[in-house]
């Protein structure tokens, strides 16, 4: 289904090229004085230049062929050269009636599905998801999402940070606790048990510790990398042990992510393309890509333009260590022979942004993706706190990914008993939902980019730019629609009658509902989950208007009541959509 604007556009072009004017000065904008008008087209006064006559009487032309118009109630040309654009109301009721007809109301899905590979998430193993994890678990979810209903083919990978130092600390710090385990013993030659030596609490304590101790003893931080040398060269108690902490981490970051509704399709990290990186370090040898510098293996990535520093990519170290870079090029590798993707979206957070500079640069000149391979970089802004600074606990610690959550649904929970009367399991229940709409929405709203202040009384507030703000509107018409049919309507019989609207609130309620297609394709063109955001904040404030100024259920008039009925099935409709490419969902109550 075509755009509103683009439809509407098409006859201010014709009337343009009727009057002896060029088509393409007859765009269409939203209009700059809603209090004047709805739409405006500045192409006069573009166009006076051209055509060396004065913008007002090109305006007058052009307002002159538009008077016989089945779409503009009024085209009026105003000084200096403006033409104020105003649409007629069944023309708007015929447009929405379209929507609603449409699968995906009026958006289109491409016909050139692509093969999208979504790299986000980014969690390391033995450590727990903190507030840094936040960002690119939602914003990649939604991009995930928004992706997929656009038509295209899309993996989502967690990529995970299992192979490093990390892994080497964790090791040596368990041997010291426990010698006598028996992936210690180097002798040893049969089965390995099955059950973790560790809980996961256990494992979460012992990374801290060690991290913080490699930084202190240098004797130990030497162990911990030989611990992690032994691993990497396939020492087989140390691999044992090492699937230990990948399963328990695992384990416990499905239940994180599955609490913020994130999912994701492959668990890879940078293990998975351990033994890919001695076939590729030939490749890049033979391809005359890679040189030694000072003992290391290295990849000439900075270009004549460039106005800063962009260093080579380092792909093994003097002591012949892999690094960071080396699993993402071998996973590009791995990628490109196994899902051959045309588009790879990395998220993390933006203090990346040269380091993936590097990866994207190295692949290309190393041609290990295709010309047309799209390498995108997607940085992540920082969530701070009231202060301005990346948020912290109370005191002064990385807060935890699970504590934020059980903190905003606390909060949440608050504002739901005082909202209403509400049995006690109900509203924890249902504070769960709405909680995890606050969090994602306060988010999402921003651009990814973009810091923002994580403020939890704003967030979780239901008026204003918010997540429960928007839940609140759907919950709000989803009940008016329970009450239509217990008073013996059905609105699944009357859901496509929908009428020119009656008043204004109700015009603008579908001049708001009509910006669907474009908005949802400018969040997928853009990566811009934002902009979905932007568009359901709108549509709320603009269906909480007409319903404050509307008498909906008291309408005498059947046919009336039933068009607004079939209005309110759309919005619903329309808004639950958008919220699920964002990541959440609506409880029926609240
Ligand atoms: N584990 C990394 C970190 O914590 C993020 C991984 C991002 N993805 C990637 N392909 N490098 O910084």
């Amino acid at each position: 289904m075509k755009k509103l604007l683009d439809l509407i556009s098409e006859e201010i072009k014709d009337a343009f090229e009727a009057a002896g004017y060029e088509r393409e000065l007859g765009k269409v904008t939203l209009s700059n004085r809603p209090d004047l008008c709805e739409y405006q087209c500045n192409g006069a006064m573009a166009a006076a230049k051209k055509y060396k006559k004065a913008p007002i009487m090109i305006a007058n032309d052009v307002a002159a062929k538009l008077s016989g118009s089945k779409i503009y109630e009024k085209a009026e040309a105003v000084a200096p050269g403006f033409l104020n654009l105003t649409l007629k109301g069944d023309f708007v009721g015929n447009f929405i009636k379209g929507m609603r007809a449409e699968e995906k109301y009026g958006f289109e899905e491409t016909k050139n599905p692509l093969e999208i590979i979504i790299d986000y998430g980014g969690a390391n193993i033995a450590k727990p998801l903190h507030v840094g994890h936040l960002r690119t678990a939602i914003i990649g979810e939604s991009i995930k999402r928004i992706a997929r209903y656009a038509g295209h083919h899309v993996i989502g990978d967690v990529h995970l940070g299992d192979w490093g130092q990390p892994m080497g600390l964790v090791i040596n710090e368990l041997r010291q606790r426990k010698p006598e385990l028996v992936y210690f013993d180097e002798n040893y030659t049969g089965e390995y048990p099955t059950e973790p030596p560790f809980t996961i609490a256990e494992l979460e304590e012992i990374y801290p510790y060690a991290s913080k101790r490699s930084k202190e003893d240098e004797e130990y931080k030497a162990d911990a990398m030989a611990c992690t040398y032994k691993l990497q060269s396939g020492v087989r108690g140390y691999r044992a042990l090492w699937q230990h902490i990948f399963n328990v981490s695992v384990t416990d970051l499905k239940k994180n992510y599955g609490n913020l509704d994130v999912e994701f399709d492959l668990w890879n990290g940078e293990s998975t393309v351990h033994d890919l990186i001695p076939d590729m370090v030939d490749y890049m040898k033979k391809g005359g890509y890679a040189y030694i510098s000072e003992g290391a293996l290295v990849v000439d990535v900075k270009e004549d333009t460039d106005t800063k520093e962009v260093p080579p990519c380092m792909i093994l170290k003097s002591d012949g260590a892999a690094l960071y870079n080396t699993t993402d090029l071998a996973t590009i590798m791995m990628r490109m022979e196994q899902n051959k993707p045309d588009r790879i979206i990395y998220l993390t957070d933006k203090r990346q942004e040269l380091y993936f500079e590097q990866v994207f640069r190295c692949a290309r000149k190393t041609k290990l993706v295709k010309e047309e391979t799209r390498l995108q970089f997607l940085g992540c802004g920082t969530m701070n706190g009231a202060d301005g600074k990346p948020f912290k606990t109370r005191d002064g610690g990385v807060m935890r990914l699970e504590n934020l959550i059980k903190e905003v649904n606390a909060e949440m929970l608050e504002k739901i008993k005082q909202n209403r009367d509400v049995s006690n399991d109900e509203a924890v229940q249902t504070a769960q939902v709405v909680g995890l709409a606050a969090l994602k929405y306060g988010d999402l709203s921003n651009q990814a980019s973009k810091d923002y202040i994580f403020d939890i009384d704003r967030f979780t507030s239901f008026e204003g730019d918010t997540g429960p703000y928007i839940l609140y509107t759907i919950v709000r018409i989803k009940s008016i629609l329970k009450k239509y049919a217990e008073k013996g309507g059905d609105v699944e019989a009357v859901k496509n009658n929908i009428n020119a609207p009656a008043n204004e609130s109700e015009k603008q309620l579908m001049l708001a509902l009509a910006k669907y297609n474009s908005s949802i394709e400018a969040a997928y063109d853009e990566t811009a989950p934002h902009k979905v955001c932007a568009y359901i904040y709108e549509l709320a404030n603009a269906f909480n208007h007409f319903y404050h100024e509307t008498k909906i259920l008291d309408e005498g008039d059947e046919q009336r009541k039933a068009g607004w009925i079939a209005l309110l099935a759309l919005t619903r409709d329309v808004l639950e959509t958008a919220i699920s490419l964002l990541g959440f969902s609506a409880p029926d109550r609240m």
